[in-house]
């Protein structure tokens, strides 16, 4: 076990209903003094409705709270707070019109003696901050919608990290972030746990609990079912706990069909958008291909234009032909159909049903002179629930009230029901527990080898190199190489992705 400090935090007998949905049942839990504790389970276990009573965002309908063996009365997230919790919750929650600067201040503005904002006394402070803790985060007057998801991200933690805290909370921290941005945050981590603070660390990434907890909890139906310490675990024994099943075949296998058609699904001539420049590709259908390599150098601006959201420049084929895709209706026109990384922003209506938004896409197919028939609607959404195993009571249940695992795969759901030629996804596993990851793998490869070419966004690398068939990778703009067959290895991969030389196969 952990060295057994002293405890922390302490909740007792927590329970906690959201209707007919128990989400927490009579569970108790501990966290030490110095220690990084991994909170684990399957999609909807109850960890974020966890976090958000530990940081005082819910209240419990029963049960106790102590800090330091005192118990918390009437506790709030103003308790929280002035205890030194500070919580980086599952859905990104900045203000999207403010700087980057106005978020982290957002509430401990600094007001000057003629009582206007002092912007000058509030980035000095900022910039001393960031220079020394956390130098990975965007610029401070960067307005927050204009940051991809991985800056966005970097921000709602240095705003945790700002006023310095007893214990940190990291619901799914890492889901957003490339390889460099998670080992900039596992150092803090590890430099707040070396100065006596806490840790709680969420993450559905097995082997990032093994790197850096020193406890972990697996949580099952809202129930505790054990806290190991990680040293005398493995992942195995974890995703058995979690599921009560073990982990089989994890990566589906390759394209079953060599694809005989000698026309690309989608070709790329002179391709160039944002920050990608001169891209010239050929994706077949049946292929499952990646974008890898360092985040934002140029892939994400890549299937951001192809689906019409940003302006491009050169030519798209699509079977054989040119096709003008200036906007995301031409892009859905020509059968492109689009899972964004940015759930809650660009692909749900959170105040909509599962049901609605789920068959969102294919309105025009499910009404019959203007009128819906909704028994056509609850038919193809309860389908898609019962494939993607969504977990809530009904489809019509609200899609804000969701876990984030289970909101993600209504995000895919979406995307497929209008049947795309050809399928891009951005970090698809965003959120999604271990045995639907891989669910969700076997499924993509099932809708390659229904003829579709499925395109990967990842900063997951073990992904890409798991699923593709092919990989591109990108270098400040412009495609480096294209991986297949033997060349598709990490090394390589990362060789390309730091633009040093690599003979290519054919
Ligand atoms: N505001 C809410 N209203 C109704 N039900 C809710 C609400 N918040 C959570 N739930 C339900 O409570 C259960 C636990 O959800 P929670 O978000 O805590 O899961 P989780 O373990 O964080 O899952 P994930 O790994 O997908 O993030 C789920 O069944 C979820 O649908
Ligand atoms: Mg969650």
């Amino acid at each position: 076990m952990f060295g057994g400090g002293p405890t922390l935090i302490q909740v007792k007998n927590i329970k906690k209903s959201f209707g007919a949905t128990q989400a927490l049942k009579n569970l108790s839990f501990e966290i030490s003094d110095s220690e990084v504790h991994a909170l684990v389970g399957e999609n909807g276990a109850g960890k974020s409705t966890l976090v958000k009573i530990i940081s005082g965002v819910l209240k419990p309908d029963q049960g106790e709270i102590f800090w330091n063996g005192e118990r918390l009365n009437n506790y709030n997230i103003r308790i929280a707070m002035n205890l030194g919790i500070r919580a980086v919750h599952q859905e990104i929650d900045l203000i999207d019109n403010m700087t980057v600067l106005e978020n982290l201040m957002l509430g401990r503005e600094k007001v000057s003696s003629l009582g206007t904002l002092d912007y000058k006394q509030m980035k000095e402070d900022l910039e001393s901050f960031v220079k020394s803790e956390l130098p990975e985060i965007p610029p401070l007057d960067k307005i927050v919608k204009d940051l991809d998801i991985m800056s966005q991200q970097m921000v709602v933690i240095a705003r945790a990290l700002f006023s310095g805290c007893n214990l940190l909370i990291l619901d799914e921290p890492t889901a957003v972030l490339s390889d460099n941005e998670r080992n900039v945050l596992f150092s803090v981590v590890r430099r707040l746990k070396a100065g006596g603070t806490s840790v709680l660390f969420i993450s559905h990434r097995l082997e990032e609990v093994f790197l850096i907890a020193d406890r972990v909890t697996v949580l099952k139906d809202g129930e505790h079912v054990s806290t190991l310490s990680t040293a005398m675990t493995n992942s195995e024994e974890l995703v058995r706990l979690m599921s009560g099943r073990e982990i089989s075949e994890l990566y589906p296998s390759e394209a079953k069909k060599t694809s005989k058609q000698t026309t690309p699904a989608i070709e790329l001539r002179g391709y160039s958008c944002g920050k990608c420049t001169d891209v010239n590709l050929k994706i077949y259908p049946g292929e499952i291909f990646g974008f890898g390599g360092l985040m934002g150098q140029g892939q994400e601006d890549l299937i951001r234009g192809l689906f019409g959201i940003i302006p491009h420049s050169g030519n798209v084929l699509i079977n054989g032909e040119i096709v003008p895709i200036d906007s995301v209706k031409s892009a859905i026109e020509a059968g492109i159909s689009f899972v964004s990384a940015n759930r809650e922003r660009e692909s749900l209506v959170l105040c909509r049903s599962i049901r609605e938004n789920i068959c969102m896409p294919i309105l025009h197919e499910l009404s019959f002179l203007g009128i819906m028939r909704f028994s056509l609607e609850k038919a193809r959404a309860t389908n898609m629930m019962k494939l993607f195993k969504i977990k809530a009571n009904s489809p019509k249940t609200l899609v804000s009230k969701l876990s984030g695992g289970n909101k993600q795969k209504v995000s895919l759901c979406k995307s497929l029901v209008m049947k795309p030629r050809i399928l891009m996804l951005h970090e698809p596993t965003r959120g999604v527990d271990v045995q639907t990851r891989f669910e969700i793998y076997r499924k993509l490869r099932e809708i390659a080898d229904d003829g579709i070419a499925v395109i990967v966004v990842s900063s997951d690398t073990p992904e890409l190199l798991g699923i593709c068939d092919k990989i591109a990778v990108f270098y400040e703009g412009a495609l480096k190489g294209i991986l297949k067959g033997k060349q598709k290895r990490e090394d390589i991969l990362m060789a390309l992705a730091n633009n040093q030389k690599v003979v290519m196969e054919d």
